[in-house]
């Protein structure tokens, strides 16, 4: 890319871990006079819980474009978000498209970008679970081979984008975005109290969220996964995320036991605060097994493998899978042992998306 005079970017978010991401890319990028960063929302997520709570807390400027494109199969949403933005490269043109993580709108764009000769840069880039049941891992394998520009969090994701034919200098190692808006926003939680009006003592309960199709579709393992943790030793605070509301309300899936706390899913303040003062933090998000690895404390994954290996070998995470007696045995022993120590990985450290920029600013 030669070095123009104004670059026209286009920053795509679309899910709920995709806005704590681009905040700081955003910030970041309006640094530099040259740069027109503008947001593109797909609507992947769409509900104020999902999307519009994390636009106030985190500064994000209102998104530029609007796509609408709402929920559906991973096909019609892939699809949506193909059309949509496709319609809006077309009338609002950009010199660069920026994609993050790897949900549905990464992907979408990221090929809709490619096949209209625009360059394409990818946020949290390389990172591989080697099990393509998961769509994240179908949407990063296609967004990375898309990419001209790849950002990683971490060294293992350098080797995974050598290892697949990716020239070297087009990975750059820059950090972790996420993290940047964790240590943005550490003290803002201070004055947070969402336990208050729930009878659950702060400092002394099990943080849980479940969402991954491969954990959550079938009520089955929803019903089981909830009959463990109503055994677990002290009380379970639970942020239900949509896709597994819906699925328990079809399965008529009630939850009687007294010590499972269902809440609606958190801001990002809220939940940041839930984390830091949790004993345990139980979770299938790729996020959250990084957010506590940064805040010391204790995560259980709910699979079988992760594509931030990371947070197991330099952090607090360990995978348990979804089978009951594991689970609980996990969380005993869990509790009764020390706190895992903790070694924040490498460019972890608030400053990521800076990095980025000037990485950008270097190249574009
Ligand atoms: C998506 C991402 C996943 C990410 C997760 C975070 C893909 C393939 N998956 O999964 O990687 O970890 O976001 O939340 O992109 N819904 C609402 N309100 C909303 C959004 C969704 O009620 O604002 C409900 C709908 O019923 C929808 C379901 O949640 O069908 C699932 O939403 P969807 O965007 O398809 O995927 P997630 O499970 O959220």
């Amino acid at each position: 890319m030669s070095h123009a005079s104004e670059v026209r970017l286009a920053v795509v978010a679309g899910a709920r871990p995709n806005f704590m991401k681009a905040a700081p890319v955003l910030r970041a990028l309006k640094a530099y006079p040259r740069f027109s960063p503008r947001l593109v929302h797909t609507g992947q997520h769409y509900d104020e819980q999902m999307s519009g709570a994390f636009f106030a807390e985190l500064d994000l400027p209102k998104p530029d474009v609007f796509l609408g494109v709402g929920s559906g199969s991973q096909a019609e949403q892939t699809g949506r978000v193909m059309v949509e933005f496709e319609r809006h490269l077309g009338e609002s043109p950009a010199d660069l498209v920026v994609v993050i993580g790897d949900v549905n709108s990464t992907l979408g764009c990221s090929v809709v970008a490619a096949k209209a000769g625009v360059p394409v840069a990818h946020v949290e880039a390389g990172l591989r679970s080697f099990d393509r049941s998961m769509p994240e891992e179908i949407n990063r394998i296609v967004t990375d081979s898309l990419s001209q520009i790849l950002f990683t969090t971490s060294t293992d994701a350098d080797e995974h984008l050598l290892a697949e034919g990716h020239p070297p200098d087009s990975i750059h190692f820059v950090g972790n975005t996420m993290i940047d808006t964790l240590e943005r926003h550490r003290a803002d939680t201070a004055d947070r109290a969402p336990l208050a009006a729930l009878g659950v003592p702060d400092g002394d309960y099990l943080l849980v969220t479940l969402h991954r199709p491969a954990n959550v579709d079938d009520p089955q393992n929803v019903r089981s996964i909830l009959d463990a943790l109503a055994s677990a030793p002290l009380p379970v605070v639970f942020p239900m995320h949509p896709r597994t509301r819906k699925v328990a309300d079809r399965a008529g899936i009630k939850i009687v036991a007294s010590s499972i706390v269902v809440i609606p899913p958190a801001g990002y303040l809220d939940f940041l605060r839930l984390q830091r003062h949790a004993r345990l933090v139980l979770t299938d998000s790729g996020g959250i097994q990084e957010e506590t690895t940064v805040l010391g404390v204790p995560c259980l994954t709910f699979r079988d493998n992760t594509e931030r290996p990371v947070t197991i070998t330099s952090g607090t995470n360990r995978l348990i899978g979804t089978d009951p007696g594991r689970i609980l045995a996990e969380i005993q022993t869990t509790l009764a042992a020390a706190t895992p120590t903790t070694q924040v990985p490498p460019l972890w450290d608030g400053h990521a998306a800076e990095r980025l920029a000037a990485v950008l600013d270097r190249i574009c």
